[in-house]
């Protein structure tokens, strides 16, 4: 199987010894306690599960700007995207060794993590910024990342963390959160050796479905993972239930039996396009995935993001062999009105612009919020179903 990212074990943060969560949970209780925010909580909860391997804790500052700015750790580990640990207040954490990480995320904000404090350094807000910029390719305050980045607070706590649990993704999500751990184990126990990733925070509609058939077929995989965001999404996306619904409805229906499985990870959406494109593919390495589908503006928002930016970066920024996955690059799936199915555009010359229905999420949940269900060349019938239950019964028209 394919080794995970810069080691040859898959380490996850996750204490599974019991005696030694005992330990942990009784030690925590006695502890100074840091409440994390809701990016935080997500790092500690995808260092728990592996898919950050071999990361063994909260970047500090020079660590994080390195990342930021040349997508390496200080010992030279490739790694697009700072993973810290910032704060607005550690009054009660001054001085301390060992601090407790409470959830924000639970009632009653339960220990998520230990942690061993490197460093509590301060960080300005120019420094912040410097940070979000190459991260985020703009330091615009409308981009929701940015937006969220810049108000986390002004201290940076480092360290290495031990993880008690999972946060809500498993209480919440349990047939779908899985852990890279637990991931590589299906894999094997399927005996699938080509296996292809879809990155979604959306409930697939036809383009994405079809995008990832023809992954499939294209590279003779045995199997696909369709591993979908489960954690904080911006305002008017779909929530990780009803997408969770809709996923499984489509892969029932759609996809020959076995070859599919629905998986999910405990993260916040950063909306950093290409960077997040890079982390998307360094965590499904971990995970045991040999392949990642990048199509059309991967992880962006808005304009911020050229369409094919999160292919390119691929080849034009990430040092020969530090990554083993490879990047199915797709271009932007359509519906062909000649055809009657959805294509690559650039693979059917004879085509005009007007011969195509452009396929989008953010077109989806226009129709939606407009209370007109997808067409067939959107979604699947029983995939519009759920979504115009969902909108009718929450969102306000
Ligand atoms: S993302 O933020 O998770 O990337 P989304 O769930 O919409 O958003 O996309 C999942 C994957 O499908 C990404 O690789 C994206 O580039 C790709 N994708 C979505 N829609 C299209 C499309 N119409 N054409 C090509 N690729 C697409």
């Amino acid at each position: 199987m394919i080794s995970p990212h810069g080691s040859s074990q898959l380490n996850s943060l996750y204490v599974n010894d019991a005696r030694h969560r005992s330990e942990l949970l009784l030690e925590a209780q006695a502890l100074p306690a840091l409440l994390l925010n809701s990016a935080a909580a997500a790092n500690a909860t995808m260092l728990g599960a592996g898919y950050f391997n071999p990361l063994k804790g909260f970047m500090n500052l020079a660590d994080a700007v390195s990342c930021a700015d040349k997508m390496e750790t200080t010992e030279g580990l490739f790694w697009p995207v700072p993973i810290v640990n910032i704060c607005p207040d550690v009054d009660a954490i001054r001085g301390a060794s060992r601090i407790a990480l409470r959830d924000p995320n639970i009632e009653g904000h339960p220990v998520l993590a230990v942690m061993s404090v490197d460093a509590i350094e301060t960080v300005s807000r120019a420094q912040l910024e410097s940070i979000a910029h190459p991260l985020f390719a703009t330091s615009d305050s409308q981009h929701p990342g940015v937006a969220t980045f810049l108000a986390l607070g002004n201290h940076l706590v480092s360290g290495t963390i031990e993880v008690l649990n999972f946060s809500y993704f498993q209480a919440d999500f349990p047939d779908t959160f899985q852990t890279a751990d637990a991931i590589r184990a299906e894999i094997s126990q399927r005996g699938w050796k080509k296996v292809v990733a879809f990155q979604t925070r959306n409930p697939m509609h036809r383009a994405h479905e079809e995008l990832c058939r023809m992954a499939m077929e294209r590279l003779e995989a045995d199997g696909l993972i369709v591993h979908m965001l489960l954690g904080r999404l911006k305002s008017g996306d779909i929530p990780a239930t009803v997408r969770d619904d809709c996923i499984r409805k489509m892969v029932e229906l759609y996809f020959p039996e076995n070859s599919v499985m629905i998986s999910g990870y405990g993260f916040d959406m950063l909306y950093a396009g290409p960077r997040e494109a890079l982390l998307h593919a360094i965590f499904r390495q971990n995970m045991g995935a040999t392949h990642l589908i990048v199509g059309r503006d991967h992880a962006g928002v808005g304009d911020y993001y050229g369409a094919f930016d999160a292919q390119e970066i691929f080849l034009s920024s990430v040092p020969k062999g530090a990554l083993e996955i490879q990047i199915f690059c797709a271009d932007h799936t359509a519906f062909s009105k000649k055809l009657g199915r959805v294509v690559m555009m650039n693979e059917v010359s004879d085509h005009e612009k007007d011969d195509f229905i452009l396929l989008s999420g953010t077109a989806v949940r226009e129709m939606l919020s407009a209370g007109r269900a997808p067409p067939p060349e959107f979604s699947r019938p029983e995939v519009a179903a759920i979504l115009m239950a969902y909108y009718q019964q929450n969102v306000q028209q």
